[in-house]
């Protein structure tokens, strides 16, 4: 239980990938396929996807997530000397209907309740993020599925937040707490100006890079306290 209370918060807004929905569940789920490399592919093919989001903003080459979680899967398969049409095509139909963690269903249902503004602001596309929310059923529990594909260019570019900042209509970035078990993306929230929790999933320390979340979180059953709810 976190004793941190934000103030003035309007909105909560969410990453997806890692903070609401499972990455790891589809190589967990054809594990039995994959044999003893399935948790260093599902890590590989995560930090790969990331990775290349980050290179094609700054190279200037957006594609969209759908395509770079592909090309980041297959980086991973090679890697793992897996050449697999058929698993390939299945562990991307998973990452289409991710599982959600089941304290973000709880959260975001005490904060609707509670009358909080709530909202994804991912890297996701927006056909991938309604697979995503569709499969969750979250659909009635989030007023806002923001892309960045609205912006063109991948977190952590500021555009991306302050586009979260507009859309969900509060007053300036502090109005929003802003939620994600990134490191970096928690750190480059804060910096951008938002009030952050963390929530600490996968058990890292924080990075060496500015911006530092106000609390962090073993649950996100813990975060409507913390925006006074
Ligand atoms: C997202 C990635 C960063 O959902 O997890 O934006």
């Amino acid at each position: 239980m976190s004793d941190v209370r934000l103030q003035d918060i309007e909105a909560c807004v969410f990453d997806a990938y890692g903070t609401l929905f499972n990455v790891h569940a589809p190589v967990a789920q054809m594990a039995s396929r994959i044999g003893e490399n399935a948790d260093d592919l599902s890590k590989l093919w995560r930090q790969k996807q990331l990775e290349y989001t980050w290179l094609r903003s700054l190279m200037g080459a957006h594609a969209d997530f759908w395509q770079v979680t592909g090309e980041a899967l297959d980086y991973a398969l090679a890697f793992f000397g897996i050449d697999d049409a058929a698993l390939r095509e299945d562990l991307m139909k998973l990452y289409f209907a991710l599982d959600t963690y089941d304290d973000a269903r709880t959260a975001l249902t005490v904060l609707k309740d509670g009358g909080m503004q709530t909202g994804i602001l991912s890297n996701g596309s927006p056909k991938m993020l309604g697979g995503a929310v569709d499969s969750g059923e979250l659909g009635a529990l989030l007023d806002h599925v923001i892309s960045i594909e609205e912006v063109g260019i991948y977190k952590p570019d500021g555009r991306v937040y302050a586009r979260a900042v507009e859309r969900m209509g509060v007053a300036s970035a502090p109005n929003i707490c802003f939620v994600s078990a990134n490191t970096w993306d928690a750190q480059a929230g804060a910096n951008f100006g938002f009030q952050v929790a963390r929530i600490n999933r996968f058990g890292l320390r924080d990075d060496n890079i500015p911006g530092r979340p106000l609390a962090l979180l073993d649950s996100l059953t813990d975060l409507p306290a913390i925006v006074g709810l």
